[in-house]
């Protein structure tokens, strides 16, 4: 019924205005306790054999929501009745930002895919800190996305990740470095070695200030699908080097290739069906090249069960999606990790950690 809803009737209407549309329903439903209560009772997915301790934490299951769906925090409790097992926030700049001109949001329906050019609009720091802190007893795990300013140059790039990182610390569960979204002119520049070296150490030494005594909470990169090999060697190995915990694969992608949809030459980047395949493969070298020393969050094209399953079988320890969600609707959680318990069962998986890296 979604499916026939979002593409006979939502059609008709701006991408963005649908998203804004759900962002509001889900805050509404979000605050109202019997609501929420409902909601969780049918949209949640059956637990068992499912948790998972990684980062420091531990997840219901491995699917959380994606970086960009709720910019602002404006509706985590939303997020959690639709069964997502963490939530991304952001990505958060400094000061707030209105993004690119609209429209700047493009569904390509034969591809089950969407372009965006969005830019990073969202409400800054301070206000999405106030958002969180309304939201402080929240209880999965919250990440949250660092990111720049359009108007800030490059070479003063990590005052702004540091800035955002020092105004939410307490809020978040671990801290996400975005260097990889296409939206924003040169930020893809911040993963060669002529910045990314000088950008880790820094954020990485704030975390350890904001940390004091305690354990410094994680803090993960989140890299491209567009690199070549050997800029992802030089990626990966200056994460070792300053200590990452973790690498998100991937964000969305510039490449073209076999679409169909009449949107297909927007500019921006895509993301759903078509990055499924690079996205997984982006995966699994960076955890052959680590040897499986650092977490991998899988992102890119997961739309059921079996699409977890391969982003894990790659090497990712959780995933994450956005497009799959807004193509399969409110049931999305509950049907892929329902379709993920019965592949287990069948295959006589006991632990989910059995399947990381496993093919
Ligand atoms: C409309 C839209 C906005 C996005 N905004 C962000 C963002 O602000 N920060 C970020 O790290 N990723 C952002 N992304 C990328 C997603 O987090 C994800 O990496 C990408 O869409 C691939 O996953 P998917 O195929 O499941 O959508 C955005 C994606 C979409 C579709």
């Amino acid at each position: 019924m979604y499916t026939f809803l979002y593409r006979r009737l939502l059609k008709w209407i701006d991408p963005e205005q649908i998203h804004g549309l759900a962002m509001l329903f889900l805050k509404v439903s979000g605050s109202v306790a019997p609501i929420h209560y409902l909601m969780s009772r049918v949209l949640s997915p059956p637990l068992e054999s499912m948790g998972i301790e990684t980062l420091g934490l531990t997840f219901d299951h491995p699917l959380g929501v994606a970086g960009g769906f709720d910019k602002d925090a404006c509706c985590l409790p939303g997020i959690d009745a639709l069964g997502f097992s963490f939530v991304e926030v952001g990505t958060v700049t400094p000061l707030a930002q209105p993004g690119n001109p609209r429209k700047r949001l493009f569904r390509l329906y034969e591809d089950e895919a969407i372009i965006n050019r969005m830019g990073f609009p969202n409400a800054g720091m301070v206000k999405i800190a106030h958002n969180l802190h309304a939201m402080r007893y929240f209880k999965k795990p919250i990440c949250i996305s660092l990111g720049k300013n359009k108007a800030t140059d490059l070479s003063l790039a990590y005052e702004d990740y540091v800035k955002v990182l020092q105004a939410l610390y307490e809020y978040g569960d671990f801290f996400i470095i975005n260097i990889s979204s296409p939206n924003t002119p040169e930020l893809r520049k911040l993963q060669t070695r002529a910045y990314l070296g000088d950008l880790l150490h820094h954020v990485q030494q704030s975390l350890r200030e904001q940390a004091g005594e305690d354990k410094p909470k994680p803090l993960l990169v989140k890299i491209a699908p567009d690199l070549e090999d050997r800029e992802l060697d030089t990626l990966i190995d200056l994460s070792l080097q300053h200590q990452i915990g973790g690498i998100v694969a991937t964000n969305t992608t510039l490449s073209r290739e076999g679409l169909r949809g009449a949107n297909r030459s927007e500019e921006g980047g895509l993301s759903g069906r078509p990055l499924h395949q690079r996205s997984t493969e982006i995966i699994r070298y960076v955890y052959r090249r680590t040897q499986g020393q650092i977490p991998i969050i899988g992102v890119g094209g997961i739309f059921d069960g079996d699409d977890v399953w391969e982003k894990m079988a790659a090497g990712a320890t959780l995933v994450q999606a956005y497009t799959g969600f807004i193509y399969r609707g409110p049931c999305f959680v509950k049907k892929a990790i329902t379709q993920l318990q019965q592949r287990m069962a069948a295959e006589g998986v006991r632990d989910i950690g059995e399947i990381v890296g496993s093919g």
